[in-house]
Order: structure tokens, then sequence, then C-alpha cells
């Protein structure tokens, strides 16, 4: 039996940092969506462990045993005793190393179908065992995200909204970004209880940036010309980069807005998901 999971990207929509632990991970206050844009886990019971990985993005990574979906299985198995082995098929359609969730999302991804063949719960503690995004992608449903990443939240009532997302063409290093990182800091956002427009929500998330999107400008400039890119697409509400990128996204006030906003950036020569 070849049961299939999707692999959404995870989009902060801002990022705030608040604090660093005694361990150098970052206190975080963010708002994460799930756009219907992502990757793709499959998996059998198979006589030996595999994974497969095809897909626009299969060639910037390798199916060594340190990939995120075997580490997950090794830890699944070792969780809850259950040595088959699986093979996985990957395909990959987002970019890695940028921003919104990548391996993350396939990890949390391979954990889903793990559950769902045992028909058991995750064991608590292995997603953020595997990454500090791994819990939220877990869920993959809209959230307020505190502590590292393990802390969520209900998000506020979102309203209809557009989105696009451009990748810069750059990998990043979230150790880096986070290392580059200089000055206070910040207090975690005030958000209120829903929105009801797109338009009232970037008004509000426009008080709160992405306390990593300066620091990556300045390692990956291109990040900033991404950025200028959407903003400068009729009707664009908000231009942000997302996670410690380089994906930057835009919000519209809908999907056909994005839609055309996508166009235009495509056609400008951006790696562009949109509607
Ligand atoms: O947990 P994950 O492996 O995704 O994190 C990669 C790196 O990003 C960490 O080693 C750390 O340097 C940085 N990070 C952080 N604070 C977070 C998440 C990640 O400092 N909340």
């Amino acid at each position: 039996m070849k049961l299939t999971e999707f692999a959404p990207a995870k989009v902060n929509l801002h990022l705030l940092v608040t604090g660093r632990r005694p361990d150098g991970y970052h206190l975080l206050d963010s708002l994460v969506v799930f756009p219907p844009v992502g990757d793709d886990v499959s998996m059998t019971i198979a006589d030996r462990a595999s994974l497969t990985i095809a897909g626009p993005f299969a060639g910037s990574l390798t199916a060594d045993p340190d990939n995120l979906i075997l580490r997950a299985a090794r830890r699944f198995g070792d969780a809850r005793q259950c040595t088959a082995p699986y093979a996985f098929h990957l395909i990959k359609s987002l970019p890695v190393a940028s921003g919104i969730g990548g391996g993350s999302a396939d990890a949390a991804a391979a954990l889903r179908l793990l559950a769902r063949i045992w028909a058991c719960e995750v064991p608590d503690g292995l997603a953020l065992g595997l990454g500090a995004d791994v819990p939220a992608c877990l869920a993959s449903t809209p959230a307020r995200m505190g502590g590292i990443g393990e802390v969520l939240e209900p998000a506020p009532d979102l309203p209809p909204y557009g989105m696009v997302l451009v990748n810069p063409g750059v990998a990043v290093s979230t150790p880096a970004i986070f290392k580059a990182r200089h000055g206070a800091f910040s207090p975690p956002a005030l958000l209120p209880r829903g929105w009801n427009s797109a338009a009232a929500m970037a008004r509000d998330l426009a008080r709160f940036g992405n306390d990593l999107e300066a620091p990556a400008i300045g390692l990956q400039p291109v990040i900033g010309d991404a950025l200028a890119a959407i903003r400068d697409q009729p009707d664009c509400l908000l231009s942000r980069m997302s996670g410690s990128g380089a994906t930057c996204f835009g919000l519209f006030p809908t999907v056909a807005h994005a839609k055309r906003a996508a166009i235009g950036l495509r056609r400008e020569g951006w790696w562009v998901w949109g509607g």
C-alpha cells in the first residue's frame, strides 16, 4: 500500500527574535501559514529502507541516511519500537535552504505518513528533535509560533488573501543568518484576534517585520531585489522575507491579484509560485 502526504511550504508572515537560549537557539514570535505549494512525500513498507528523490529541485539533495526523512523514520521506529523498513519517494518542488520549511516540511510529512500507517500519534518531542520548524510543519495549520518553534497557539482568524512566493535563487544558511543578527531583541507582536480583510492584516503585519531580513540582505543583496520586485507589483499589500530566507512573499487582496503579480514576476525571470 502506498500512502502520500503533501508537505506544504511554511511562510512566516512576521518573525521576531525575542531572545536567545543559553544553548544558542533563538526564541521567536512568528505567525506561520501554509500556502498550497510544496513537496510530496510517499511511502510503502519495503524490504529495506530507501529514499528516492525526483522533481524540479531533486538535484540539490542527496538521499543519504542523514536526509531528514530517513532520520525521521529512524527516530519514529526507535520511539515506537517498530522496525519495518520503508521506501520513501520525495517529489522536491520547493528549493532547499530557502526559509519556507523545506526539509522540515518533508520530515513532518514523513512523520504524518508513519503515524497514519501505525494508526498512532507522533511521539511527543520527536518533531522538535528533528528541527525547530518541524512541530509547526507537522500540524501544517496557521499558528502563532513561540519558543524556538515548539510553542504553537492558534493563529488569529485569517481573511481571504492571495500570496506569491519568490525565490531569488540563492541558498542561505540559517545559522549564519541568526549569527549575523545584531542589536536588541524584539518584544512579541501585538495582534488582534482576527482580520476581516487582507488589507487590514497587511497593515497590522507591517508594524512587525522579519528580524532576519536585514542580516539576510546583508549576506545576499539579491533578496532585497526580490522584495522590491514584489513590492512593485500592482496591488501588493506587503512584501517580506520568510524565515531565514531567501524566499520572499507578497500579500495581495485576492488570489486573482496574486496570480497577476506572479505572471509579472515570472516575466522578470524570478522563480515564482503564485495564487
Ligand atoms: O532546528 P534547526 O536544525 O532547523 O536549526 C538550524 C539552526 O538555526 C540552529 O542550529 C540554530 O543555529 C538556528 N536556529 C536558532 N533558533 C531557532 C531556530 C534555528 O538559532 N529558533
